[in-house]
C-alpha cells in the first residue's frame, strides 16, 4: 500500500472554489475593487501604501484583474475561508525589499496581512480585505552548512527536507509537505522528532527580522537576545522573519509504519498514545506520529490512524511497540527517508473550509475515550452540513520535547513544565459559507463543555497551540503570565508604532 492511499483518513477533501477577481484599474484610481461577496472601498493609506509601492518596485507589485493576483489571494491558502482580496499584493524578492516596503507601509499607517507557507487557516491570518498583502512565496532560498540551513521564509517544509538528503541530515519542521516554514517555525512547530530535540521554535540559532519601522536586525542568543527569545512561540507580533538559521541533524535514514485501526480497537490506540506522551528517558530515540479518527456520520464508519516516524533503521520500529501489538486493519513499516516520507503527505490547498478547536489534558486514556464517543454524538447532530468532513487529532507533548527548552539556555515563551500533554483537536471541513457560523458555534461549543468537565475532574491544561486553535481561542491566555508581561515589553521596545498589532492585526495577536 501507499502512503497516499491512506489520505482518506486525513482531512482533505476536494471542492471547487470560486477565484475572486477585480479590475486593476480599480485599484489605481483609487475608488473600489469589487469582490464575490460586494464592493470594497479602498482607504487612502492603502492607496497610498499601493502607489509607492508600484512606483519603488513596479513588478514586485500586483493588482486584482491582474495574471498573477489569484495565485497570491487565493491559490496559495490552504482554507477556502481564508482567500480574500487585498488592494495589492507585495511579492519581494530580498529582505531590503521588506524594509523598503515597511517603511512605505508604515509611512501610509495601511492595514496589512503577511503570508508564508499560508496554512494558518482563518481569515485575516494571512490574507486582508482592502489593504497590502505581503507574500514571500519568492524569498526562497536556502543555504546548507554543515549542521544549519539558512532558509527564506517562501519555503515549504519538503522543500528543506530535500536540501538536506543528500546530506543525510533532517531539520525540524512540519511533518508534512507543504506546511511553511516561517508560520510553523513562529508559532512552536510539531514534527515527528520533538521528543529528542523539541520544537521548531528550540531548533532556530539565528532570525533574521524587518521590524515595523523598516529597520533590519539580526536576532540570535548573543544579539537582542530578548527578541530572539520573544520570537520562539511569539507568532507575527514582532516583524516580518526574512531568513530563519534551523539547526539540522544527522538522520540519514527514518523508520515508518503507518497503521489503521477499526473502531473495537480505539481504547487500545487511545491508551497507547497516552502511554507514548507519558514516556520520559534521558536520551530518547527520536520518534513521533500523526494521529487521527475519522468518522463518517452517513455511514457510520469510524477508524483511526497513526502515522509514526523514528530515526534510524529499525525493523519494527521500535518505539511503537505499543501500537504494534493493536489488531490493525493494515500495517505496514518501511525504511526511508524524511523526504522520500514528506513527498507522499501532500494537503492540498483550497480543499475546503475548515475549523479547528481544541484543548489540552493530562494522558488519561478513558477520559479521552469518552471526549470520542461525545464528539461522535455531536456529529451526527451537524449531519446534515453539507459535505461534513469531521476528524480528532491528538497530539502529545511529551516531558522529553520540553526539556529542551529548559536545559539550552534560551527557553521559549509556552513556558510549560516537561510533564506529558495531550492535545485533543476537532479538525471540522464543511463545503458552504452559509455553514460557517454554524459549524463555528458548534465546535466551539462542544470544546469548551469537554475541556470544562476536564476542568472539573483536575485533569484540564490551559495551554493552547496556535497551529491547532481555532480564531475564538486566546493561546496567551495558556502562557505564564510573567512570559505575557515580558512580551509585550519586547513588543514595545521592538515597534513602538504598533505596526504588528495595529496595522498588522490578523492572526494570534498578543493584544494590549
Ligand atoms: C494540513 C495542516 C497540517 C499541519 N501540520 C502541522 C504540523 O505537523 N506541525 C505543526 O506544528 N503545525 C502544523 N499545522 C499548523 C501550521 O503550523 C500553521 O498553520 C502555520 O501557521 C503554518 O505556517 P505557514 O507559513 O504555512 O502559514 P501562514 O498562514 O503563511 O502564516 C501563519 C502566520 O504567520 C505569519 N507569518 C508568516 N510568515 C511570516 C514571517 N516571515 N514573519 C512574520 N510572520 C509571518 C502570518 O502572517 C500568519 O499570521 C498544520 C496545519 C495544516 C493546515
Ligand atoms: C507571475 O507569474 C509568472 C508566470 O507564472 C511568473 O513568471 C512571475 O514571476 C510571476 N510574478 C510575480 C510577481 O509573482
Ligand atoms: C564541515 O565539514 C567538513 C567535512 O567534514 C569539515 O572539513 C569542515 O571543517 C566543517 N566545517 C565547519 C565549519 O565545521
Ligand atoms: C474490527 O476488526 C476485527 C478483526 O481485526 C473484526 O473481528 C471486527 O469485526 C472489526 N469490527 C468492525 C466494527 O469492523
Ligand atoms: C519504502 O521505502 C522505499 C525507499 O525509500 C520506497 O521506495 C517505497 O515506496 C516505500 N514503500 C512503501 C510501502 O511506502
Ligand atoms: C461518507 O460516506 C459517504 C457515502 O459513502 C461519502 O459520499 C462521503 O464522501 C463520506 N464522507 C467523508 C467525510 O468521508
Ligand atoms: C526602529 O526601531 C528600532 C527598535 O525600536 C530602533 O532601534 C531603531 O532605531 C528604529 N529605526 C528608525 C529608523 O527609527
Amino acid at each position: 500500500m501507499k502512503l497516499s492511499n491512506i489520505a482518506p483518513v486525513l482531512p482533505f477533501l476536494a471542492f471547487g472554489c470560486d477565484a475572486s477577481s477585480a479590475s486593476a484599474s480599480a485599484v489605481s484610481a483609487g475608488a473600489f475593487i469589487s469582490t464575490p461577496t460586494g464592493t470594497l472601498k479602498v482607504t487612502k493609506a492603502e492607496r497610498c501604501a499601493c502607489k509607492a509601492l508600484v512606483e519603488k518596485f513596479q513588478k514586485e507589485v500586483i493588482f486584482p484583474g491582474e495574471a498573477n493576483y489569484t495565485e497570491q489571494t487565493v491559490d496559495s491558502y490552504w482554507d477556502v475561508r481564508a482567500d480574500l482580496t487585498p488592494a495589492c499584493v507585495f511579492v519581494p524578492e530580498t529582505a531590503d525589499a521588506v524594509a523598503g516596503a515597511m517603511k512605505i507601509i508604515n509611512s501610509c499607517d495601511a492595514q496589512f496581512a503577511v503570508r508564508g507557507g499560508g496554512h494558518m487557516n482563518y481569515p485575516g491570518s494571512n490574507n486582508i480585505d482592502g489593504g497590502v498583502l505581503v507574500a514571500l512565496s519568492s524569498l526562497n532560498s536556502y543555504t546548507v552548512h554543515n549542521d544549519t540551513i539558512e532558509v527564506g521564509p517562501g519555503l515549504n517544509w519538503y522543500e528543506v527536507y530535500e536540501a538536506l538528503t543528500p546530506y543525510g541530515r533532517a531539520a525540524i519542521g512540519g511533518r508534512m509537505k507543504t506546511i511553511g516554514v516561517p508560520g510553523l517555525t513562529l508559532i512552536g512547530g510539531f514534527h515527528y522528532f520533538n521528543n529528542k530535540y523539541g520544537y521548531a521554535m528550540d531548533n532556530v540559532v539565528s532570525y533574521d527580522i524587518v521590524l515595523g519601522n523598516g529597520t533590519q536586525v539580526t536576532a540570535t542568543k548573543a544579539s537582542h537576545a530578548d527578541l530572539f527569545w520573544a520570537l520562539k512561540g511569539g507568532a507575527n507580533n514582532y516583524g516580518v522573519v526574512t531568513k530563519f538559521t534551523l539547526k539540522t541533524y544527522s538522520v540519514p535514514k527514518v523508520t515508518t509504519t503507518i497503521q489503521t485501526y477499526n473502531e473495537t480497537y480505539f481504547p487500545q490506540f487511545i491508551d497507547a498514545m497516552c502511554e507514548s506522551a507519558k514516556v520520559d528517558e534521558a536520551n530518547p530515540i527520536a520518534a513521533g506520529m500523526i494521529a487521527t479518527i475519522s468518522y463518517n456520520a452517513t455511514t457510520k464508519a469510524a477508524s483511526a490512524s497513526l502515522l509514526g516516524v523514528q530515526e534510524g533503521a529499525s525493523l519494527p520500529p521500535s518505539q511503537f511497540a505499543n501500537f504494534n501489538k493493536i489488531p490493525a486493519t493494515e500495517r505496514i513499516n518501511n525504511v526511508t527517508t524524511m523526504n522520500l516520507w514528506s513527498a507522499e503527505l501532500d494537503s492540498p490547498k483550497q480543499m475546503f473550509r475548515v475549523m479547528f478547536s481544541h484543548k489540552t489534558m493530562k494522558p488519561d486514556s478513558k477520559t479521552l475515550f469518552s471526549i470520542y464517543q461525545a464528539w461522535k454524538a455531536a456529529v451526527d447532530e451537524i449531519s446534515d452540513v453539507e459535505g461534513l468532513y469531521p476528524t480528532m487529532v491528538l497530539n502529545e507533548i511529551t516531558p522529553s520535547s520540553l526539556r529542551v527548552a529548559q536545559t539550552n539556555g534560551v527557553g521559549n515563551v509556552w513556558g510549560l513544565e516537561p510533564e506529558p500533554l495531550m492535545i485533543w483537536q476537532f479538525s471540522t471541513g464543511w463545503a458552504l459559507a452559509q455553514d460557517d457560523l454554524r459549524v463555528e458555534a458548534w465546535s466551539r461549543q462542544l470544546t469548551e463543555h469537554l475541556h470544562s468537565i476536564n476542568q472539573e475532574k483536575g485533569l484540564a491544561s490551559e495551554f493552547v497551540y496556535m497551529g491547532d486553535a481555532g480564531e475564538w481561542q486566546d493561546p496567551f491566555l495558556g502562557f505564564p503570565q510573567e512570559n505575557v508581561e515580558r512580551m509585550r515589553e519586547i513588543r514595545t521596545a521592538y515597534d513602538l508604532d504598533g505596526v504588528f498589532s495595529r496595522l498588522s492585526w490578523g492572526g494570534f495577536k498578543l493584544g494590549f
